[in-house]
Order: C-alpha cells, then structure tokens, then sequence
C-alpha cells in the first residue's frame, strides 16, 4: 500500500478504512485506493466539525418579506401573461432554451426497483415518468421549429439503467445530439458521533449521491455547461423526475423570467396550509431563501396578513429557470451551495472484523447538496405562482400512504386532462378515465383545437397522435 495514502488517512483521522486492507484480493486493493483518493478528507472533516451549527432561521424570518412574485391574479402582475406568453414564445423559437432533469435520486420512499423515471405513471398508457417528460420536450420543440436539448442527471445507480432504458427506446423522439445523459457526483457517509467514514463493504465506501445540487457541479465536470452555451442556450428550464404535470418550458413561466430579467425564477404554489410540507420561499435582505418546512417555527408559519392570507406562502415546487450566464458564474464559486446534513440509517460493516451493522436508528451523517441554495446568489430572483393541478402531483411514496402515491399522481393526471377536455367542450360522462398524450397536445388550448366541440366521452380513452 502506498505510504503516502496511509499518511493522508492518518493525517484526517481516517486511518481505519485500512484495517482490512491486507484481507482484500490486489485488484480490489487498487480501486480501493483509487476510492479512497477521490475523496476531499479535509472537505469531510471540515462538514462533520460544522454539523451542529445551524443558520439563525428565527433571527433569518424576523426579517422575512414576501417574494418579488408573479400571482396567479394577473392584475396583481407589472406584466399581462399575454405579454410572457409572447417573450417565451420568441425565445424558444429562437431557440434559448433547453431542459434539465434530475433524476439521481435513490427513491427509498417508493420503493421501486429501478430508476424512478422508468416507474410506469400514465394511467392508461402505462407511459414511464421519463416518456412522459421527454414527449413533452419533443412536442415543445416541434411546436417551436427549435431543439430544446435535454441535459439529464443520474447517479451512480440509475446511470446504466436509465441509459439503456433510453436506449433501447430511441430516445422516446428525441435526437441524438439533444441528449447529454451526465452522472452526478457522490459523498461518502461518516458516522455522526466520530466523523469516521463508513464502509458500506470490505473495499468499498458508503457513499450516496451529493444531493440535487450536485447538478451544478455535474453538469459543468462532463461539458454540459459549455455546451449549453456553445449551442446558444440562454436558460435552462429544470425540474424533478417525479412530477408528471410539469410543465416542461411553461410559457407564462419562461415568459415573467425574462421581463423580469431573474437569473432564477422558481415556481411556487400557494401553501394550503400552514404546516405544509413544502420549503418555503421567503426574501431576507433583498434575497430569496428557501426554509425548509421543518426549520420554521409553527408561530411563524401561522402568521397571517390582515386579509386573513399567509404571509409566508410561497411553497417551491422545485421548478426553475436558470441563466445560463448565472449558472457559469456560481460554477466558479466553491461555496455558492453549501452541504446540508442528513442524519440517516446507513448499514456498514466494521473494517476491523467485517462484521456487518444494521443500525436501527439513525447512525450517520448524509451530506447532500440543494439547488435551490443557489437562490441567494442570483439577481432579480423571482417566484411565479402556478395553480396546484395544473402543475404538481409529485410521486414519493408507495401505494398504501396518504399522500403522493401512484394512486394520487394518477388520479392528479385524469382530473387535469378531464378539466382540459372540458374547456374544449366536450363532454366527458362521469367515472370515465381520460389521458392525453403529450405528442396529442401539450395544454389545454392545444386540445381545444383538436376537439370537436360536443364530443361525447363515455369509456376509457387514451388521446394519442397517430404515427
Ligand atoms: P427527493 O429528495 O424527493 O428524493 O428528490 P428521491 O430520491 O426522489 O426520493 P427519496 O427521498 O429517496 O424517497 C427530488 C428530486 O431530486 C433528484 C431526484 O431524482 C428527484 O428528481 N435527486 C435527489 C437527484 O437527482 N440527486 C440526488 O442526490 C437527490
């Protein structure tokens, strides 16, 4: 073994992921050692001694106003959604935009067996999350005559899956070169009480992926960055892989972004109550924030206008539109996302016996990173109000819970295309479960056009577009 690596480890404290190095056969020493030197020690220590201190969140939302925002109440608004409809409209024909998606989550709450984007969503159709999106984007781009590429994020578990899924399926429309498939970074797990990095088996670390926020990173290590603005982009559009009712490039949304000139903008719904479990968009000091549900005081989340509404209202719904400009700018910028920490269950084995340890309470600490840090950073930040069923039925949770389960997002699907299918006239008898394809029509005015008026509806039906 090389001395210089045991010196390293020893030097942090780490020195224990050795103990079992001379029981290892040589190929595995090898990448272990390579493991092992990949990891920032001095980041490690630096978060672990950090754990405890918190942001002053009370002392934060003292000073707390609402968010420069774009209401769903247009007279509310400097600019008429006539008039954002109209600018986004220019750029996505000028072809300023493209798209990205993470999905390296591990989806523990779901539980499914493979990348949350292959879980088959659509009512009907049986479509996959990643289908449904990517319809979205190819439907988008036709619309416009422009290609909006798509800059995908996995993990070190979804990455093959999700690359093969695409494969297999040419890319469900979308051109070769309007795909960059990136893999983001991970982090390695320490134990809370000691800051020992944890083994999740003999030669092999416990890491998990760096949190959403590693995006950044990722997509500026593997060339995606450089290549949006080698292409020309000017924003990218992103958002999670689990919300179905996204609206990939929403034009209203796209549209406020650029009149007012936010290098982030982020869609936010009203909370509906309270406690929702939702992260909250607040503005201290003429920057945006997001606190997390679980970092506001419940006297805080309560307070009310004298209207009766909210005042911190504002919940994210983890949709944003980057700069692209701003986005080059924080790459250069180690600090602009900070690691938060996840106290977690995180089974390991012990490198001086081998044994393995299944904690059954929370043992370790997870550091992951989240875009929405990126708020502070940007300039003229904005939030724009979306109305809840048109835009976000997020799946988290396996059937059985009480919210954002297949049964919930499913159901959050037929009821917006039945109120679409309304608004074009027709008439869709009750207890009738009705999905329109993306490639069918992107929103409801697409639909309109499409529908006699009149049509009745009175079984199952599935709107596709011919091939
Ligand atoms: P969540 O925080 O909901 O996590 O991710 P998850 O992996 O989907 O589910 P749980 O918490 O393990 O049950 C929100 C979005 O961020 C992506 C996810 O894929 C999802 O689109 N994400 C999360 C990443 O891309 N990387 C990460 O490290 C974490």
């Amino acid at each position: 073994m090389s001395q210089s690596l045991k010196k390293h480890l020893r030097s942090h404290g780490q020195e224990h992921l050795l103990d079992h190095w001379s029981r290892l056969p040589s190929d595995q020493q090898e990448t272990f050692a390579d493991q092992l030197r990949a990891v920032d020690l001095s980041l490690i220590a630096r978060l672990h001694a950090r754990r405890d201190t918190v942001e002053d969140i009370p002392a934060m939302i003292a000073r707390a106003e609402p968010p420069p925002a774009f209401r769903l109440d247009p007279a509310k608004n400097p600019f008429s959604p006539s008039k954002a409809r109209q600018s986004a409209d220019e750029a996505l024909r000028d072809g300023q935009l493209g798209v990205v998606l993470v999905a390296g989550g591990q989806g523990t709450r779901l539980g499914f067996d493979q990348p949350k984007g292959m879980y088959p969503i659509g009512p009907l159709s049986g479509k996959t999350l990643f289908q449904i999106h990517v319809e979205k984007i190819v439907a988008a781009a036709r619309r416009y005559g422009a290609s909006i590429p798509l800059y995908l994020m996995t993990s070190p578990a979804t990455d093959e899956p999700t690359r093969r899924f695409f494969a297999e399926n040419d890319r469900f429309g979308l051109a070769e070169e309007d795909l960059r498939i990136f893999c983001q970074g991970t982090m390695p797990a320490v134990d809370a009480a000691t800051g020992k990095i944890l083994l999740a088996g003999p030669g092999c670390l416990a890491v998990s992926p760096d949190g959403h926020g590693g995006m950044l990173a990722a997509l500026h290590a593997t060339g995606g960055l450089a290549d949006a603005r080698q292409r020309g982009l000017k924003h990218l559009f992103y958002f999670q892989v689990d919300n179905p009712l996204v609206d990939i490039c929403g034009r209203e949304f796209v549209g406020y972004h650029l009149l007012a000139r936010s290098e982030l903008s982020s869609q936010v719904v009203a909370k509906r109550d309270p406690l929702e479990r939702v992260g909250n968009i607040i503005s201290v000091d003429g920057r945006l924030h997001v606190i997390e549900y679980s970092d506001l005081p419940e006297s805080l989340a309560r307070r009310r206008h004298p209207d009766g509404s909210l005042e911190i209202w504002a919940g994210s719904i983890a949709v944003h539109v980057f700069d692209v400009a701003f986005l080059h700018r924080m790459v250069e910028q180690v600090d602009a996302l900070p690691f938060h920490h996840a106290m977690k269950i995180v089974p390991h084995v012990d490198p001086a016996t081998g044994r393995r340890i299944e904690p059954d309470a929370s043992n370790a600490i997870k550091f992951e990173r989240f875009i929405f840090d990126l708020l502070p950073s940007a300039h003229r930040a904005i939030v724009v109000e979306v109305d809840r069923k048109e835009a976000f039925a997020p799946l988290k949770n396996a059937s059985g819970d009480q919210h954002d389960t297949p049964e919930t997002v499913r159901a959050a699907m037929i009821s917006q295309h039945t109120e679409w299918l309304r608004r074009a006239r027709a008439e869709v008898a009750d207890g009738v479960t009705v999905e329109i394809s993306p490639r069918f029509a992107l929103d409801a005015d697409e639909l309109t056009e499409k529908i006699v008026p009149g049509t009745k509806i009175d079984k199952d039906t599935h709107f596709e577009e011919r091939d």
